[in-house]
């Protein structure tokens, strides 16, 4: 190998005070795991030396403790994107201690391209290998690193020896021409290759190679479905059957892209064991224990992916199965994420919501319109350029404090233009061929809470008139109760 053989610390050394650096993967899998610790060990001497020491930290979404949390730990980081989800970083942003901006996560890469951060200093990317030409296989995740490896000055490399021979294959790199020279991206159906298994970086770029043996794959603990998310699934399933027997989706069906967390792995096991939905296809960003599940069953045929965000178990289940390899393929997420063939192949999308208005706004990322909680992801990608958009919540939370139905929510990510259904486990709300008011009307009957839905009525009735019904005063009653007398059902709608 023609690389310096460096160590965590020695590859650290490389990056300096104020540098844009850019990492590997998407969420936890492909992160790089152990120069980043290295930098923030870096980022504490330099303090305790008195001088300043932040890096500008760029990903494909999310990131390991090892990224975001070492780095937000020690204080290394001054501006934060595109994406996030780390109890630790959330806590810093929450305190204006670092600048973050949550990004479409399928525009980061371009944005980059186009100059938008200006130039990135190094990109810290992990591999399962590299040869001298530059090439490489990338670990369990792709995130933007194709792109991180074209605009970087430098490129540290980790090898992972824990990432098998047999993860060739299973990526599909394509880089799309920046405007004017774009042409269309050749995905037809979910599972079309249009890119290379292999990733390149020009090898006069490599600093040097950093060995590793991490182990793969997620330790979070996996919630089980229960009654209330087990009713969303069922609801969405439902809701499917009628779209495919009514017509209004093909008897085929449409590839489906799920959200992360509890509610999608809900529905995707609801899926699993419905007898009128045919085998499917998904075309989505993340790939969840429930996913693997799928594929075996053959319920799913294909996953289109930019990560197996899959558990420790999980991953080796599916390193061990290569029956499976040439059912999955990760994408870099512009691709994963791309709004024009998300429309073209005609996605079927379902994420989470924080919260939903009477008339079809969406919150998926501030609680309480001030507090980060992770950030849009993928959500807007998908949600705006969908076959069908859902959006899943339960109807309350916080033993019955909290109504997700609201008159006005907070901070708004998806708005009505965009969002076609909202299914909680009270039933399925559909917004289609409906005016604002019609929506308020149909979301109070069939997604809120009963013990709701009178208080959500008088909002309406005294709401005034026009296109949309808006009372100033009373539209955030619901959120003035949460945060003075901790129950939404104490709303003062007295005017
Ligand atoms: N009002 C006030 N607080 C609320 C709230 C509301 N309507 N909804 C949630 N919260 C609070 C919860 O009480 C909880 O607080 P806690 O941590 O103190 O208990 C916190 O916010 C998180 O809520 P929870 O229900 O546990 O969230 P979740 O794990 O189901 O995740 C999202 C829901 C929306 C945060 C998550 O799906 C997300 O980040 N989505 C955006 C990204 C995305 O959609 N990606 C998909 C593309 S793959």
């Amino acid at each position: 190998m023609i690389y310096p053989i460096l160590t965590a610390e020695e590859a650290a050394e490389f990056v300096q005070h104020g540098m844009n650096i850019g990492v590997s993967g998407f969420t936890v899998p492909g992160n790089p795991k152990v120069v980043p610790p290295a930098i923030a060990a870096k980022a504490r001497r330099e303090h305790a030396a008195g001088r300043e020491f932040k890096i500008n930290l760029f990903s494909g979404a999310s990131t390991n403790d090892f990224t975001d949390g070492e780095l937000s730990r020690a204080d290394a980081i001054n501006f934060r994107a595109p994406y996030q989800s780390l109890p630790e970083l959330r806590k810093h942003i929450n305190a204006g201690d670092l600048h973050y901006n949550d990004r479409h996560l399928s525009e980061m890469a371009q944005e980059f391209r186009y100059g938008y951060y200006g130039p990135m200093d190094i990109a810290i990317v992990e591999v399962q290998r590299i040869d001298d030409n530059g090439d490489m296989v990338l670990g369990t995740a792709v995130g933007n690193t194709p792109t991180w490896l074209q605009c970087a000055k430098k490129v540290i490399i980790e090898i992972n020896d824990q990432l098998p021979e047999s993860i060739y294959g299973l990526h599909d790199i394509y880089v799309p021409a920046d405007p004017p020279m774009r042409r269309e991206i050749p995905i037809y159906h979910a599972s079309d290759r249009a890119g290379t298994p292999t990733a390149h970086v020009d090898p006069k770029k490599v600093l040097g190679v950093v060995r590793t043996s991490m182990p793969l794959g997620m330790t979070t603990p996996f919630t089980p479905v229960d009654e209330v998310t087990q009713r969303i699934g069922e609801n969405v399933c439902q809701f499917l059957v009628d779209e495919i027997k009514s017509g209004r989706m093909p008897k085929s069906f449409l590839p489906i892209q799920s959200g992360v967390g509890n509610i999608a792995n809900a529905v995707l096991n609801a899926l699993e064991t419905s007898t009128d939905i045919p085998p499917f296809q998904m075309y989505t960003e993340v790939v969840q224990d429930s996913v693997l599940k799928l594929l075996e069953s053959g319920r799913c045929t294909f996953a289109s992916t930019c990560s197996m965000t899959f558990s420790r178990e999980a991953m080796m289940e599916f390193f061990a199965k290569p029956e499976l390899h040439d059912k999955l393929l990760m994408r870099p997420s512009e691709i994963s994420n791309n709004p024009e063939v998300i429309r073209r192949i005609g996605v079927v999308s379902m994420n989470t919501a924080i919260e939903c208005d009477l008339y079809g706004h969406i919150n998926s990322s501030h609680v309480s319109g001030s507090r980060l909680m992770n950030g849009i992801g993928g959500s807007g990608d998908f949600t705006r350029n969908a076959y069908t958009s859902i959006f899943l919540c339960p109807s309350i939370k916080k033993d019955d404090c909290i109504s997700t139905i609201v008159p006005m929510v907070t901070h708004c990510d998806h708005t009505d233009h965009s969002v076609d259904i909202i299914v909680t486990d009270q039933g399925v709300a559909d917004l289609r061929f409906k005016d604002p008011m019609q929506m308020a009307e149909e979301i109070i009957e069939k997604a809120a809470h009963p013990i709701y839905r009178p208080l959500l009525r008088e909002y309406l009735h005294l709401a005034g008139k026009g296109h949309i019904h808006l009372n100033p005063d009373l539209a955030l009653s619901f959120h003035s109760a949460l945060a003075h007398e901790g129950d939404m059902r104490k709303a003062n709608l007295k005017i």
